[in-house]
């Protein structure tokens, strides 16, 4: 690995008190370049732009996926990264379903943990922080022929981080557009997904829903996913989430919400969810509660549910009877080396 320190650092100016999310840079960042068929050295050097031109394929033809992940720093100060494997897997998956070059585990592994490592100083303390590091894989051919480029840049910049979303939102189910199509790109974290995702999200914006729900494409009756976000359902004491597809995205979060409530031991049903149902047991009162799970946010508790012109409001449980602050608790106590790792999730760095 090349590394060059930054001779500016702006670690002195960060008030960890005072940032929002995702808008401040740690001094440092990863690059590394793809031509002639193989990916070059991997270089740690200051955050900063880079040169690139507008007939860049990237922003051209959206050939562009990310992950994101976080490290946390515990009470005396060791910093670790949570499940840093599974990115590594998808971001391999995304890369091939938009016929990008795989990257390798060290650049991957090995570069995030040079960068977490070198700019540890930037990581808040305390539960609810953490550094929310964005590798990404794009097209930097200047070409603009429609084809698969032939150059990349892989990338990882880092930000800290506190909660996304804080307080209980109220989230439109969508009876017309679509995250995802079957045969599409859903299952990959596609640049473009997100882009896809925003006019819709404006739209529920203006009729007062904070974020969308997701349903299938060709009917509208299931849901997917919610914003950024993988979505559980609670009916009575059993928890439902739909399973991963082709238009689902394999959450990390999801994944450890899954495995921690199965050890509190409730009842997990990864299977199709209809909005019929939710909308039944919303009116019988058997909906407990709705929430989405994701990195950025670890948890977002929904208040209410639009439905076709209809609200429908949801109880507000305190944390004792909250399935999904309580799996938020555990998750949040192994990420920040609170509690004991049974899974083996931490990698410290
Ligand atoms: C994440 O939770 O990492 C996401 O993908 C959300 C992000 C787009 C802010």
């Amino acid at each position: 690995m090349i590394i060059q320190k930054s001779a500016t650092p702006r670690i002195a100016t960060f008030d960890p008190q005072n940032f929002s999310f995702g808008d401040t840079f740690t001094d440092h960042m990863i690059i590394c370049e793809y031509e002639n068929g193989k990916w070059g050295d991997v270089k740690l050097i200051p955050y900063g732009p880079l040169p690139f031109t507008p007939a860049m394929m990237g922003l051209n033809y959206g050939q562009a996926c990310f992950e994101g992940m976080k490290a946390y720093k515990d009470d005396e100060g060791e910093v670790f990264l949570f499940r840093p494997e599974k990115n590594f897997e998808r971001i391999n998956k995304s890369a091939s379903r938009l016929a990008m070059p795989e990257v390798t585990e060290e650049m991957f592994l090995g570069g995030l943990k040079a960068l977490v490592d070198m700019d540890r100083e930037w990581i808040p303390q305390g539960v609810g922080t953490s550094l929310y590091i964005r590798p990404l894989i794009f097209a930097t051919e200047e070409v603009l022929k429609a084809r698969i480029s032939n150059k990349y840049m892989f990338a990882i910049v880092a930000t800290p981080a506190k909660s996304y979303y804080t307080e209980p939102v109220s989230v439109l189910i969508s009876d017309f557009y679509s995250r995802a199509a079957s045969g599409g790109v859903g299952s990959a974290k596609a640049a473009g997904n997100y882009a896809a995702s925003f006019y819709p999200t404006q739209l529920a914006n203006q009729q007062g829903y904070e974020q969308v729900i997701w349903t299938d494409d060709s009917t509208h009756e299931y849901f997917e996913e919610s914003g950024t976000m993988n979505v559980f359902v609670r009916i009575n004491d059993t928890i439902y989430t739909p399973p991963t597809s082709e238009k689902i995205l394999d959450g990390v979060t999801r994944d450890s919400f899954i495995h921690l409530a199965k050890r509190r031991g409730i009842e997990v049903r990864i299977e199709p969810v209809s909005v019929k149902k939710v909308i039944e047991a919303q009116k019988d009162g058997s909906l407990k509660e709705v929430w989405g799970v994701g990195t950025a946010v670890v948890t977002s508790v929904f208040r209410a549910l639009g439905y076709k012109g209809e609200k429908l409001e949801l109880p507000t449980l305190p944390l004792e009877e909250s399935f999904a602050l309580s799996l938020q608790q555990d998750l949040v106590n192994i990420q920040n080396n609170k509690s004991e790792d049974p899974f083996g999730w931490r990698m410290k760095v």
